[in-house]
């Protein structure tokens, strides 16, 4: 069974509130949290003061993820705002390995991001420091694109070195995750499910957590 880790982009910000309760009482195990700098993407979102307001709306895990560069500067902040776990993009930290080191010394588990057009095997000799990948499955910045089909491969190439390797990582999928793409994308090898817009949008958002749950 997938873990489900809607993203709460795509949550109605005028009523939080009734999300995050919603959330609760769903099989979603964690909250994705999408945190945009409007310069390592072109988009703004939220920063440390809403992650923290998630942090006391639920027990779930928070699963932030950094689309910003200069990641160093804000990991001790997402850590008092009450991150478990903190991916930052490879793309965005020349010092990555610093980066993945800093995390965990702050008592946090450590993702790294990777966008549509890096390598699987640019990975290679930080997959043994690290708890997960989140893999970019569309271009990073907004809610509701189309998953890019290459990422089916990419999730084969990664399981093979995860496995091969004998290592825990987890491979999370983000980005364009629907009811209709979910069951290849865990037949692939994927460990955690991102939703956004699949989630936020239907009529019946607890029912589709558990129907994404079923693949
Ligand atoms: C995109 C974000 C995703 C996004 C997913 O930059 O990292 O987490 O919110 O949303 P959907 O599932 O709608 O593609
Ligand atoms: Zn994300």
């Amino acid at each position: 069974m997938p873990i489900i880790a809607p993203s709460l982009l795509s949550a109605n910000f005028l009523n939080l509130e009734a999300d995050c309760k919603m959330l609760n009482e769903s099989e979603a195990d964690w909250y994705h949290l999408d945190v945009m700098d409007g310069r390592f993407v072109p988009n703004i979102s939220f920063g440390p003061m809403l992650v923290e307001f998630f942090r006391k709306a639920t027990t779930k895990t928070c699963d932030v993820h950094l689309m910003i560069v200069e990641p160093e500067k804000f990991a001790e902040q997402f850590k008092n705002a009450g991150a478990d776990i903190l991916s930052v993009h490879i793309e965005a930290c020349p010092h990555l390995h610093r980066n993945i080191q800093q995390i965990k010394s702050l008592g946090m588990k450590a993702g790294v991001a990777i966008n549509p057009h890096t390598p699987v095997s640019e990975l290679s000799d930080v997959l043994a420091d690290i708890d997960l990948v989140c893999m970019m499955s569309v271009n990073p910045g907004f809610g509701g694109q189309k998953f890019i089909p290459h990422t089916l491969e990419k999730i084969k190439e990664l399981r093979k070195m995860i496995d091969e390797r004998k290592l825990k990582v987890q491979i999370e999928i983000d980005g364009g995750v629907t009811l209709e793409n979910a069951s290849s994308i865990v037949a692939a090898g994927a460990d955690v499910l991102v939703a956004g817009n699949t989630v936020f949008k239907s009529a019946d958002p607890k029912n589709t957590i558990s129907m994404l749950k079923q693949f």
